[in-house]
């Protein structure tokens, strides 16, 4: 069910479809060094929790392969500097920090330097098909929980691009469709940078989904309509409590399927979760350039000198959400003690 490959794994470089040039262009880069991948990370060249944290993990392994010393010490203090140049691209997605976490894993070994750039490598590939394997499983149980003749909304993009994998929440509504169950999509657009429409759009185009593409604000108009029955969203970081950093306007999303009645599932592999934050008030929330709300693809579209604000994820309290599909289950209240239980 995966045809499309965000990331690639070329032996000394990684190659990435640049999701900045979608849907119009299909451009593969192919990149040879940490700092390259560094900066496609920021630039949103690749995006989505999962699939930032797979690059990160290819990131390192490119960084590891540049060191040209065999001293053991001195190997792993450039791999430090790599390393904190790779967490610094995004704070929020919690599998950013978690791949760098296993990275390290690796590179702890008792191994000389040439063992541990293979285990480096042999780490990044891993974190790669643990996800990959991830959102396959989760796809599943989210079908299940998922009957016919479902009415979805979904934010943001959660597919193949975001994941590596078949999706999150995408991945779910690629499985029912598989299924041939009878479904109904509508995908917002997700200002300011448009996932929804250039990429949620173009994976749904592919596998020959059918969907409705819907402005953010036209939300609560459809669900008063009775033209919802769920909503299906990603995630970036999940707390222990279960509130969730995701795309900004999930919050909104949140609100607004409670007010009208409507499940509103979080679609997420175990690798999303945080358990090291009590709640959603301690994940980090990133702020991005406000040139990228007061520009649409790169043309100015607000009167000059316009200030705007940015924040790329918001938090949803825990109490909004109906449930969480991830690859160990459906996960639904209480909160704090099962998402403990299958992050053990
Ligand atoms: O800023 P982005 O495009 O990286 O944000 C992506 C999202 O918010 C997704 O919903 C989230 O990463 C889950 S993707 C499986």
């Amino acid at each position: 069910m995966i045809d499309i490959q965000p990331i690639e794994w070329l032996g000394n470089r990684v190659k990435l479809l640049d999701q900045t040039r979608l849907p119009q262009e299909e451009v593969y880069l192919e990149l040879s060094d940490y700092q390259a991948v560094a900066s496609a990370i920021r630039e949103l060249k690749i995006r989505g929790a999962p699939a930032i944290g797979v690059a990160a993990a290819y990131g390192i392994a490119l960084g590891a392969l540049e060191i040209r010393t065999s001293d053991r010490e001195a190997f792993r203090r450039r791999l430090n500097e790599i390393i904190r140049t790779i967490a610094a691209t995004r704070p929020t997605a919690r599998n950013l920090f978690m791949a760098i976490e296993q990275m390290e894993q690796a590179a702890s070994l008792d191994e000389n330097t040439e063992q541990l750039k293979g285990a480096l490598i042999y780490q990044a590939i891993n974190i790669h098909s643990t996800e990959i394997e991830a959102t396959r499983r989760l796809a599943e149980f989210g079908a299940e929980l998922l009957k016919d003749n479902a009415t979805i909304l979904t934010h943001c993009n959660t597919g193949s691009l975001a994941t590596t994998g078949s999706g999150t929440a995408l991945g779910v509504i690629k499985q029912l469709a598989q299924q041939n169950k009878k479904i109904t999509v509508l995908v917002d657009e997700t200002r300011p940078l448009l996932q929804g429409t250039r990429l949620t759009a173009w994976e749904l185009s592919r596998a020959n989904i059918p969907f409705k593409l819907i402005t953010d604000s036209m939300a609560g108009y459809f669900m008063s309509q009775g033209r919802v029955n769920s909503v299906i969203v990603g995630a970036d970081r999940i707390a222990a409590n279960g509130d969730t950093a995701n795309k900004i306007g999930t919050y909104t999303l949140s609100v607004l399927a409670m007010e009208n009645g409507i499940p509103f599932y979080v679609a997420a592999p175990v690798s999303t979760i945080d358990l090291a934050l009590s709640s959603g008030k301690e994940i980090p929330i990133e702020e991005r350039n406000p040139a990228e709300v007061t520009h649409l693809q790169g043309i100015s579209i607000a009167p000059e000198g316009t200030l705007a604000l940015n924040p790329a994820f918001d938090v949803t309290p825990h109490h909004y959400i109906t449930a969480f599909i991830t690859e160990k289950g459906i996960i639904k209240e209480p909160y704090i003690e099962r998402l403990k239980k299958i992050t053990g």
